[in-house]
């Protein structure tokens, strides 16, 4: 595997989730397969479970692991070509991806939708740069449009929980704050287009996510409706495609609740967190032993060891 970024590079799903129990069962059982390989985890924003989860996969892998805070450590980069470089960023990517990847074996990348250009976002001209110039394989570790490492966790923990062959999967829009990416429910969609479920979103009008990502899904605008049945319930906030990058609704009518929960079919509450409390959620159903929030984030350990270790086979 020469890089990974959406569904389509983890191959055969089946094969895929078979791969995550071995691993889960036998975490340490490759552990001198990354002897004396290097990964760098470069992040460009934020992150509490990609970082650690990453790490530590590829330390069970017997990696060494080098993380680069850009914001903080390193020097601020710039990603436009052609332009006169008398701003506040000193380094041009150009140089900067090449460079890292003359110290390493993998890079791992985390960059989100900045919400300045949709065509920069949707083109993810971060991310290429990185593998177009980095001369070593890619991993995303959430991009401007797609999460595939916590996409593949989810299916992992959906296959872990179900209780039926095809469970009815409903992703719900729910209220936040602030403007957030559509990289997580754009990889959740993609991931389960190919899963065996049968996939529901629901969101108000206006919060439709790109074309690509909700064709051949059932959309469902009665968030109510969308519930009845649903044996996974996956609530995310996103920010408005169309309008993009906009907050269009706050309506605390779509937290989702007790009452809602109820006109499932005993159904998993899912996120990837961080969670907004009484916002997307109430405490009331994150905290129920219907929540499987912690099991999920326990899965990126699994989705991202699967990814290093078919990299570091394939060197
Ligand atoms: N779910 C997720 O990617 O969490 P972090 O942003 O903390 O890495």
């Amino acid at each position: 595997m020469k890089r990974y970024l959406t569904v389509d590079d983890i191959g055969d799903l089946e094969v895929a989730l078979k791969e995550a129990a071995e691993v889960k069962a036998n975490p340490y059982k490759w552990d001198t397969l990354g002897k004396n390989k290097t990964i760098v985890l470069i992040f460009f924003n934020s992150s509490l479970r990609t970082r650690l989860s990453t790490q530590k996969a590829a330390m069970n892998l017997g990696m060494n692991v080098i993380v680069l805070d850009v914001n903080k450590d390193g020097w601020k980069l710039e990603s436009e070509f052609g332009v006169i470089m008398d701003g506040d960023k000193p380094e041009h990517l150009r140089e900067a991806v090449p460079v890292i990847g003359r110290y390493c074996d993998i890079i791992g990348v985390r960059s989100f939708a900045t919400f300045e250009d949709k065509a920069a976002d949707y083109e993810e001209r971060i991310l290429n740069q990185f593998i177009e110039f980095a001369g070593v394989p890619i991993i995303s570790m959430e991009s401007a449009t797609r999460h595939p490492l916590q996409a593949f966790a989810d299916l992992f923990t959906i296959e872990e929980h179900k209780t039926k062959a095809r469970p009815k999967v409903v992703l719900t829009w729910a209220p936040h704050p602030r403007a957030l990416p559509q990289a997580v429910p754009n990889s959740f969609a993609e991931w389960m287009k190919k899963a065996d479920v049968e996939f529901v979103i629901t969101h108000p009008k206006g919060y439709e996510l790109a074309p690509e990502f909700s064709e051949g899904a059932t959309i469902e605008y009665d968030q109510k409706k969308a519930f009845e049945g649903a044996d996974f319930i996956y609530a995310k906030n996103w920010s408005s495609f169309t309008e993009y990058g906009q907050i269009l609704s706050k309506d605390m009518s779509w937290t989702v609740n007790e009452e809602k929960m109820a006109l499932t079919n005993n159904a998993k509450f899912m996120h990837c967190l961080p969670v907004r409390r009484n916002m997307i959620v109430t405490d009331g159903v994150i905290d129920s032993p219907n929540s499987i929030v912690i099991d999920e984030a326990e899965n990126r350990v699994i989705s991202a060891q699967v990814v290093i270790k078919r990299m570091l086979e394939s060197l």
